[in-house]
């Protein structure tokens, strides 16, 4: 994958649109900005990545069981989590267009533009020099560093800043019909909270014994000021978390074990390990002891997909003392009472959506027997998270032949999504197809009447053979497989 290629992001922007996977959230009003609704085909694709997730996680885990806690909590756990106090960003706005950016987004904007002109060396300075700004938290430092680039705001054009401040990422909204600041409450910035509030519950209705996992899929809100790069960062998301509790004193050994086990999780989408590095954090967030992000090199640079913190008990242990009821754990091994440690993994399911599209996405050309040219724009999704398995094909629509497709249908429908077709020419419906990252398709013809066969057609290849119908839903399991 080419790294920085605005114009391979851009087409994939307007290939999922016109295939129905992403559309601007209420694009009848001109749309709201970092907001997206997924189509047809995107809600099918989006789905079979969070069930690949949870699969992964809870089945294949006996010590991770799951939960879907509610998006309201109570206000006091966003205290208690330290994101009333701790959870935001160093800002700074632009004073003639009065347009905001995150201070760490208007810089990394700036390095893109730097790369594009040759100038890594640059980049590498701007960079480490902003990370330990940021780690410091020098304020004065940041805005000197956007000041002495001379980083422009892309809207008036000018260096005419104010200082450096914080604002707080979560929407808040009111519970009930009196409005006051005491029935002011958050949509969870992160799923993480619902499963720490719940740890007890789960562990002892479960009858977990540590070390054990929760693991979430859902919802999340942040008020991101910078709203650009499409689905990339968005203000609703979805986040599939895990906490995984552990004896204190053993969250290195988790933290490595995680680490690896996640990697495998994204080996298993078939893409490549040089498309992954682990970027270890330098500026912690305030509950971790150690923290490491998995980035993949987007066509808009190397990005965060997933993260992985050793979260301490700092979060347990704060919830103990906000609410006055005991968290503990009773350790039978060892005889003893303990607050569990936390190594957390989780991953934006529209950010693993975004790179799933982008690592399938490919534009192929190659010359035809006669010589002309020929093209094709392909997603090439791995077979168990495509949208549709399986499209149907009936060469004519007469002569038996979408009769005998319907039976095909009624048989494997039930076994995977199948998508039927009958309009345009068999070329077109195969690109068609192929822009949906269908990965097989079958063609029903005239010897289908003679020797109940069909013609395969394999996306990745283009290559086509016959095989029976006899077997055909078994057949496409085991090539998914
Ligand atoms: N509970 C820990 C936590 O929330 P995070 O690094 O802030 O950590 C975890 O978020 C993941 O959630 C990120 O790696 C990213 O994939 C996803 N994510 C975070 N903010 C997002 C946003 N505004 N839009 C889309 N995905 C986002």
């Amino acid at each position: 994958m080419v790294i920085n290629d605005q114009n391979k992001f851009q087409a994939i922007i307007s290939h999922a649109k016109e295939y129905g996977f992403v559309f601007q959230s209420s694009e009848i009003y001109d749309g709201l900005s970092a907001v997206y609704d997924y189509g047809p085909w995107g809600s099918e694709l989006k789905k079979n990545i969070r069930e690949a997730w949870w699969n992964a996680m809870t089945r294949m885990h006996d010590n991770i069981v799951g939960i879907d806690a509610a998006i309201f909590m109570h206000p006091t756990t966003w205290k208690a989590s330290g994101h009333v106090d701790n959870f935001s960003d160093p800002m700074i706005d632009n004073k003639d267009s009065k347009k905001r950016y995150r201070v760490d987004h208007l810089l990394e904007a700036a390095a893109d533009e730097w790369i594009k002109a040759g100038k890594e060396k640059e980049v590498e300075q701007l960079l480490s020099e902003m990370e330990a700004l940021l780690a410091s938290n020098d304020f004065a430092g940041l805005k000197q560093l956007i000041e002495q680039n001379n980083i422009k705001c892309s809207v008036s054009g000018t260096n005419n800043w104010t200082d450096v401040r914080q604002f707080n990422l979560m929407f808040s909204t009111q519970l009930g019909s009196v409005s006051d600041e005491a029935s002011e409450i958050y949509l969870r910035p992160e799923t993480a909270q619902g499963i720490f509030v719940n740890f007890l519950n789960v562990q002892k209705t479960a009858r977990m014994k540590i070390p054990f996992g929760i693991a979430q899929v859902g919802k999340a809100f942040r008020n991101e000021i910078v709203a650009r790069q499409f689905i990339f960062r968005m203000r609703e998301f979805e986040q599939m978390e895990m906490q995984f509790f552990v004896r204190p004193g053993t969250q290195q050994e988790w933290y490595a074990y995680w680490k690896e086990e996640r990697m495998k999780w994204h080996a298993s989408f078939g893409i490549p390990a040089s498309s992954y590095r682990f970027h270890d954090h330098v500026k912690l967030a305030h509950y971790a002891d150690a923290a490491v992000d998995i980035e993949f090199a987007f066509p808009i640079g190397w990005k965060e997909v997933e993260g992985i913190h050793s979260r301490t008990d700092f979060d347990l242990k704060s919830h103990q003392q906000f609410s006055g009821k005991k968290l503990q754990y009773f350790d039978t091994e060892i005889n003893q009472h303990y607050i569990p440690y936390v190594i957390e993994t989780s991953i934006g399911l529209d950010r693993m959506f975004l790179l799933t599209l982008c690592h399938a996405y490919q534009e192929e050309k190659w010359n035809k027997e006669d010589g002309s040219e020929d093209s094709r724009v392909v997603l090439k999704i791995p077979a168990k998270v495509a949208p549709i398995k399986l499209a149907v094909l009936p060469l004519l629509k007469k002569e038996g032949l979408p009769e005998i497709a319907k039976e095909i249908m009624a048989a494997c429908r039930n076994e995977f999504y199948c998508f039927y077709e009958e309009k345009d020419t068999i070329g077109k419906r195969y690109r068609r197809m192929d822009a949906l990252g269908t990965p097989f398709c079958i063609t029903i013809d005239h010897q289908t009447k003679e020797d109940q066969t069909v013609t395969i057609r394999y996306r990745d290849t283009m290559q086509q053979e016959r095989i029976p119908i006899a077997g055909l839903a078994q057949f496409i399991k085991q090539k998914m497989n």
